[in-house]
Formats: C-alpha cells, sequence, structure tokens
C-alpha cells in the first residue's frame, strides 16, 4: 500500500468520529438534557409485575419487571475498595426470573467511557465517548472506583452489561425517551440509574452493622447472613457463592414508571442464590479503602449540639441532619413536618431505644405512611423507627434501612417529602445529631 492509501485509509478512520453526532452532544444545553435524564412517566403507576391488565412499557417495565441489583464481593483477585462491594449491573428479570438477553444489536454502544480502540492519541482526543459527552462525570468516576472487572477491563464490562441486559429494558427503548434525547442517552441513564441504585444498597455496611466484617478464618450459616442483611435493609437479597466463598449479592426490585427516574420498590429476593446453608466464607480483600459508597463518613462531625453521651448512644432530643449518599458533609435536615430543608433543622423529640423508637415534633407524633415520611397534629399512631451506628454515628432506619430518598434536592425555602428506601432519585441517610 502506497504512503497515501496509508494515509487516506487513516483520515477516513478518524472523520467519522470527528464528524459524529457526539461532537454536538459537547454543547451546554446538550449536555443539561443528558444530565436531567427525565422520563415523562411520573414516579407513580402501575407497579412493575403487578399489573392486571396491558400497560404502555414505554413506562412500565415489561417484561423485565423484576430489576435485580446486582454486586460483586472479589477476592480472588481483589477488585474496588476494601470496605465495599462493587457492582456488577442492573437486570430486567422477567417476574417467574427467566430473562431476556441482548435485546437490541445495533445498541451494542462500545465507546462507554473514554477507552479508545485505536493506539492514535490523535484518535483518541477526538473520540468522544458517550458518559464523558453526557457530562456524567460523577457517575464515571464512580464507576472507576466502583464497577470493576476482573481482569481490568472495565470498558469491556460496562459494554457487556448494556448491551446483555441494558438493551432488554423496555423503559428505555430509545423511542420512549422525551423528543430532542440525544442518541444514546438512553445508555447514560442506564449507568446513571445503576450507581444511584448500588449507592443506596452499601451491602458491605450493612452487614458490618450488624457485627458481620469480612475474615480469613470465621464462617457463616446462610441465615446469619441473610438474616443480617434482612435486619439492617429491610430486604432479603439473594446470596451467591464460589466454592463456599461468598461472591455476589442481588437486590431485588420492583418498579413504578422508568428505569430512568421512576420508583424502585425493593422486595424479598423469589428465589435463593447458590450459597450452601452453612460454612460460608467472607474474606477480607486486599487493597485500599475508600469513603463508604452510601451514608456519611465516620470521620465527619455533625451537628449543632454537644454530644450528651458516648458515640451511638440514643439523645432523647436531637436535630436530625442529611447526609446525601456518597458525600461526607450534611445538606440541610429536616423541618418539623418531617420535610428536608436547608432551613433552621427542628428539634425532634425520641423515645424508645436504639432498636425500637419513636419520633416527634412540636408538630406532633412522627408516621411513615405509604411510603413517605411525615410529622403532624393529624399523626394518632407514631411509626417505629430504629438507629443504627455507622462508623462514629447514628443513623435513623425504618423497616431496618437506612436509606431514605427524596425526588429533589432542597435549597432556599424549598422542602422535599422524605421517602423510605431508594426508590426516589436522591439518595441520603439521616443522622442523628447529638448521638
Ligand atoms: C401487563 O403489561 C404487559 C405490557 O403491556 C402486557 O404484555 C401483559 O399482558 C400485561 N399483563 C396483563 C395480565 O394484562
Amino acid at each position: 500500500m502506497s504512503l497515501l492509501a496509508l494515509a487516506t485509509l487513516l483520515l477516513s478512520a478518524a472523520l467519522p468520529s470527528i464528524a459524529s453526532p457526539y461532537w454536538t452532544e459537547l454543547s451546554p444545553a446538550n449536555r443539561d438534557l443528558f444530565k436531567r435524564g427525565s422520563s415523562t412517566c411520573g414516579t407513580g403507576g402501575v407497579l412493575s409485575c403487578t399489573n392486571t391488565t396491558a400497560q404502555n412499557t414505554c413506562c412500565f417495565e415489561s417484561p423485565g419487571g423484576h430489576l435485580l441489583q446486582v454486586q460483586f464481593w472479589d477476592t480472588n483477585p481483589s477488585t474496588g475498595p476494601t470496605n465495599s462491594w462493587t457492582i456488577h449491573g442492573l437486570w430486567p428479570d422477567h417476574c417467574d426470573e427467566t430473562f431476556d438477553q441482548f435485546c437490541d444489536e445495533s445498541r451494542q454502544y462500545t465507546d462507554i467511557s473514554g477507552v479508545c480502540f485505536f493506539p492514535s492519541d490523535f484518535y483518541r482526543s477526538y473520540h468522544l465517548q458517550i458518559l464523558t459527552a453526557a457530562g456524567a462525570t460523577d457517575t464515571l468516576n464512580f464507576m472507576n472506583e466502583f464497577w470493576k472487572d476482573q481482569g481490568g477491563d472495565d470498558e469491556t464490562f460496562w459494554e457487556h452489561e448494556w448491551g446483555k441486559h441494558g438493551t432488554c429494558m423496555s423503559t428505555l427503548v430509545p423511542s420512549c425517551l422525551p423528543k430532542g434525547s440525544a442518541a444514546k442517552a438512553e445508555a447514560v441513564d442506564f449507568f446513571n440509574t445503576v450507581v444511584r441504585l448500588f449507592q443506596g444498597l452499601p451491602t458491605f455496611t450493612f452487614l458490618s452493622s450488624q457485627g458481620i466484617t469480612p475474615s480469613s478464618t470465621a464462617t457463616f450459616t446462610l441465615s446469619q447472613l441473610t438474616s443480617a442483611l434482612k435486619k439492617a435493609s429491610g430486604f432479603t437479597p439473594g446470596l451467591d457463592c464460589t466454592s463456599g466463598v461468598l461472591n455476589q449479592i442481588t437486590w431485588y426490585h420492583e418498579l413504578r414508571g422508568s428505569v430512568i427516574d421512576g420508583t424502585f420498590v425493593q422486595i424479598d429476593a423469589p428465589q435463593a442464590g447458590s450459597c450452601p446453608s452453612t460454612g460460608i466464607k467472607y474474606p477480607p480483600k486486599t487493597g485500599t479503602t475508600s469513603t463508604p459508597p452510601s451514608g456519611p463518613s465516620s470521620t465527619t462531625t455533625t451537628g449543632s449540639q454537644s454530644p450528651t453521651g458516648p458515640p451511638g448512644s440514643l439523645p432523647t432530643k436531637s436535630t436530625l441532619s442529611i447526609f446525601q449518599s456518597g458525600s461526607s458533609s450534611k445538606t440541610g435536615g429536616l423541618l418539623t413536618a418531617g420535610t428536608w430543608s436547608t432551613q433552621t433543622p427542628a428539634t425532634y423529640t425520641i423515645s424508645g431505644s436504639t432498636s425500637s423508637l419513636t419520633l416527634s415534633t412540636s408538630k406532633g407524633k412522627c408516621q411513615v405512611s405509604g411510603g413517605s415520611l411525615t410529622c403532624g397534629s393529624s399523626v394518632t399512631t407514631a411509626s417505629t423507627f430504629s438507629a443504627v451506628t455507622s462508623g462514629s454515628q447514628l443513623l435513623i432506619a425504618f423497616g431496618g434501612s437506612t436509606s431514605f430518598s427524596s425526588d429533589g434536592v432542597p435549597s432556599g425555602t424549598v422542602q422535599e417529602t422524605v421517602f423510605t428506601g431508594t426508590g426516589h432519585s436522591k439518595a441520603f441517610s439521616i443522622v442523628v445529631d447529638a448521638a
């Protein structure tokens, strides 16, 4: 081949990338469009797998109505931080646990991050990648730490998870997305949602809050592990083992609305995993620790009130602060009505013990009703909460889970409704400041 022919060939290989539609996605307007990632479905609607009539599958996940958030505990070799499980993926299983895979060959995207398949730096610098182009760098940074391939090829692993499972999600079919959505926006929505769900399911913290930490000598029974996880999270996951070593966990959900921004409702695992009933090992990882993916870091000092007892003891009065998932500083707290705001937080009266407590404010008793928190004079029966120690902090839990969420982050005079669980877009934990 002549030099000229070679040069022409190289140029034509590079050109489609430069002229690709992603180039235009760098404009701020398009980036914003990507980031918002909203469907037009709302967060209500029929719960997947429970419909009695046919539904619009853009807003009703079908046939994959069971959404499985799957995590790894990789020790041979180790991947990710030593104090966190890592992401395997989000799988849309049918309601009977059969599943489809590789549902759309035309959407097996191969440019999820910034990995370049050509050795040329020139090509690499113009090859704009889906998540980077979408401005989803927070998600990408998180994936780089917590979504790890054992062979070291994270990009290929992400492509595989998207191509095998993400393309089977009915609510992520491109024609379901709002008009004007950029090309491949549905894959960005997929990765954003997987990361958000994972952040609300801190398996390592759930286990350690119940006294179960990695050990090279101890063994556990399956019921020890599942009951600890149920107690900490409120739900029973599926646990998978390889040669008696715990190495995968599956957290099950059903969904109202779209994978993009619908309400994920946790359910108990409809089937057991592969772990034996006894003699299960949970060995330590080698590597470095990280800020836990969810909840406040243990080194954070919180609250304006001085401690009233040893760390973790239950005070009778306290403000309640909000720590967003992955953040080590607080963002406001709870007001008298049980809403989240950055205005001056209310003083809560706490009655009972860490294993069973009730909350009230100057407005009245607090309850969880229809999945959201309210305090007021109309509340006749206060709901039962518990308090869970995490590092040096005491977190409020409902149904054993310290995960709460809302539809937005408040500022100014805006108040956000607090929902139990991680089904809404902003996940956080509630910290007892005076503990
Ligand atoms: C539930 O909705 C899906 C999607 O529209 C449909 O295929 C299925 O038949 C529905 N189930 C019932 C019982 O109507």
